[in-house]
């Protein structure tokens, strides 16, 4: 389901399990989300679209889609337009669900809700060494690129680009 900002609790807590469950995975960390306050999660709301899949009311998956802004900054999504790039970020699948298709679904929104702004591509980048992250991704057809030009440098770890035909 998408999210809006008065989701800001439980979208604190998918994201801060996030980070603590695979800190290698993210260009962020767990020490920063920590410092959060409530306008900062309603900011990381407002400012991308998000989805999260619920059981039992709980989240346990979360996926953002973003554009960067001339600063390099995750931002608003608006429709597509000359050097905007699209991206999926922010992928998390809880490990009692993973294996079910949860992520999957996931990646099916953001791809979805791409298409329907106007983008022909969707963007993300995946840490060289996760290999779960990326069996998914190619199995749903996103292949290996260069990374788009408005690539922002991640100074934390590895990561290759990977990029779906819309
Ligand atoms: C990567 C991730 C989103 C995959 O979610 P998922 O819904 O389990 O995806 P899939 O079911 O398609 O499984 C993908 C791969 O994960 C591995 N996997 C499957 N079930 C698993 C489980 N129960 N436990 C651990 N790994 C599992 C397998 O290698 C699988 O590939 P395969 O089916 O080709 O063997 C999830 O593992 C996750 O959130 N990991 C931590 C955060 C992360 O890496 N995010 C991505 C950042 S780019």
């Amino acid at each position: 389901m998408r999210i809006s900002e008065d989701d800001w609790e439980s979208q604190r807590d998918i994201r801060t399990a996030a980070l603590a469950d695979a800190p290698d995975m993210f260009g962020s960390t767990l020490a920063d989300a920590l410092t959060f306050d409530e306008a900062d999660w309603r900011y990381g709301i407002r400012s991308t679209t998000c989805w999260q899949l619920r059981a039992a009311g709980m989240p346990v998956g979360m996926v953002r889609l973003s554009v960067r802004d001339a600063g390099g900054a995750w931002a608003q999504v608006l429709p597509a337009a000359p050097g905007r790039t699209a991206y999926l970020i922010s992928m998390y699948v809880a490990p009692q669900v993973r294996g079910t298709g949860a992520g999957e679904q996931l990646v099916a929104v953001a791809a979805a809700e791409a298409k329907r702004l106007g983008y022909r591509q969707l963007w993300l980048d995946v840490a060289t060494h996760n290999t779960a992250a990326a069996r998914l991704y190619e199995r749903v057809g996103f292949r290996w690129a260069e990374p788009p030009p408005d690539q922002a440098p991640d100074d934390r770890h590895c990561e290759l680009s990977m990029v779906l035909d819309l």
